[in-house]
């Protein structure tokens, strides 16, 4: 654990002492705040102690300072350096001052911040030496079986790349609410984990990096599925792009959707339900514990996403017109078909207790969710879950492991002590 001392120490050994640290305080020992008092002629800031920044670097910083113009630099906010209060904000097109967090108006975001930041986990904790020695033996695993685990890092070692840059690039600032904002730089940072999880599961089993890395665009069931995301990205990417408009609002409600529940809520699920039913045979279990994780992340991401559109409905309902509700269902059927096509290629014959037939009644309940949560009609009424063991893994806390294996517990684990 990382105490103050430690910490003081570092601090000391990294910064260079020239003359005499030797006559500095003990470490332990804060050093007394320094008294204001005028340097005198020729001495500068330092009394000789240390040596000071060049005075010409010195003053022209101060030079610059002495121009700043604090009042300019604060109306560049939509209103001015005004205290905001709840009312002023939304979702979108916001024109209050958007660096101040406080006072909330979503709790839903800022709870779900709070839920992502104590589910944190690294990739380095999981164990994969049963995975290694089973990937590397001969007869560990069938033909089929090896073709998902490759299918499924294949695809998933880009598409959180291209999710993160969605939400980095094109998405963070037309989202005008701090607490939101919170949110999408914690979900940024958790799709960093998952693209290092799946590089570790590559780089851990000796895969050929290459070949995984380019199957977003070389292979192409995996490939079609990374397009139509990339496709949605486009617009709102272009540095030019702006909401504001019934057109522009109603183009980044349909990367919303494209992303939120068709790429995360659709395009992860064939996936992950393959790998986590390797994990229960007792097969890749490092790898399924990787997806495990991952997989809990990607349903609060889901749900996140899933409140952020309708709160923008609610707040703009004149964009949920007929026409734009029939175009977002189609959305979401496409994005059913894609991962159906996607179930068929990597699912030729049956494996695993699951074919590419069953997983297609799965891919039909999924989509009847994905519209329901967003209040569209179910597409395929009486789809039912073949593999309900899916939604317990979905709700699995950290502590009660699927695979009984410790995580460390962050929220404890990374407290700094001051004794
Ligand atoms: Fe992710
Ligand atoms: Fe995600």
């Amino acid at each position: 654990m990382l105490n103050w001392d430690e910490f003081h120490e570092d601090e000391t050994a990294v910064a260079e002492q020239p003359a005499s640290a030797a006559e500095q305080p003990a470490a332990a020992e804060p050093a007394p705040a320094p008294q204001p008092q005028a340097a005198p002629e020729g001495v500068g800031e330092s009394a000789g102690r240390y040596a000071v920044a060049e005075e010409d670097r010195l003053a022209r910083a101060r030079k610059s300072l002495d121009e700043l113009d604090v009042a300019a630099g604060l109306e560049e906010l939509e209103m001015g350096a005004a205290r905001i209060e709840v009312d002023d904000k939304k979702m979108i097109n916001a024109r209050a001052d958007l660096n101040q967090l406080v006072p909330f108006k979503y709790e839903w975001a800022w709870q779900k911040y709070l839920d992502g930041s104590a589910n944190h986990w690294m990739p380095q904790e999981v164990n994969m030496n049963a995975d290694i020695a089973l990937w590397k033996s001969s007869d560990g695993l069938t033909a089929d079986e090896r073709r998902i685990v490759e299918r499924s890092l294949g695809y998933f070692s880009t598409a959180d790349s291209l999710v993160a840059n969605n939400l980095v690039l094109a998405l963070y600032r037309l989202i005008t609410n701090p607490e939101c904002r919170q949110y999408l730089l914690r979900q940024a940072f958790e799709e960093a984990i998952h693209t290092h999880a799946y590089q570790y599961c590559v780089e851990s089993l000796g895969m050929d990096e290459g070949e995984v890395f380019n199957m977003y665009r070389e292979v192409p069931s995996v490939a079609a599925k990374s397009a139509w995301s990339l496709k949605h990205t486009q617009s709102l990417a272009r540095p030019d792009f702006n909401t504001g408009t019934p057109e522009t609002d109603q183009e980044l409600l349909r990367n919303l959707i494209a992303f939120y529940c068709v790429t995360e809520g659709i395009f992860f699920y064939c996936g992950f339900s393959q790998i986590l039913s390797m994990g229960r045979r007792n097969k890749m279990t490092g790898v399924a514990e990787q997806f495990q994780y991952i997989l809990r992340d990607e349903s609060m991401h889901l749900n996140f996403g899933v409140d952020m559109i309708n709160q923008i409905k609610i707040e703009n309902p004149h964009l949920w017109t007929p026409e734009f509700q029939d175009e977002v269902t189609q959305m979401i059927l496409e994005g059913t078909e894609l991962e159906i096509a996607y179930a068929r290629d990597t699912m030729p014959r049956g494996v695993l207790g699951m074919n590419a037939a069953i997983m297609e009644e799965y891919l039909h309940f999924i989509c009847n969710r994905r519209l329901a949560q967003i209040g569209l009609k179910e597409q395929f009424p009486g789809a039912e879950n073949p593999f309900p063991w899916m939604s317990e893994i979905i709700d699995l806390r950290k502590e009660k492991n699927f695979f009984e294996t410790r995580v460390t517990e962050y929220q404890v684990g990374g407290a700094l002590s001051w004794d």
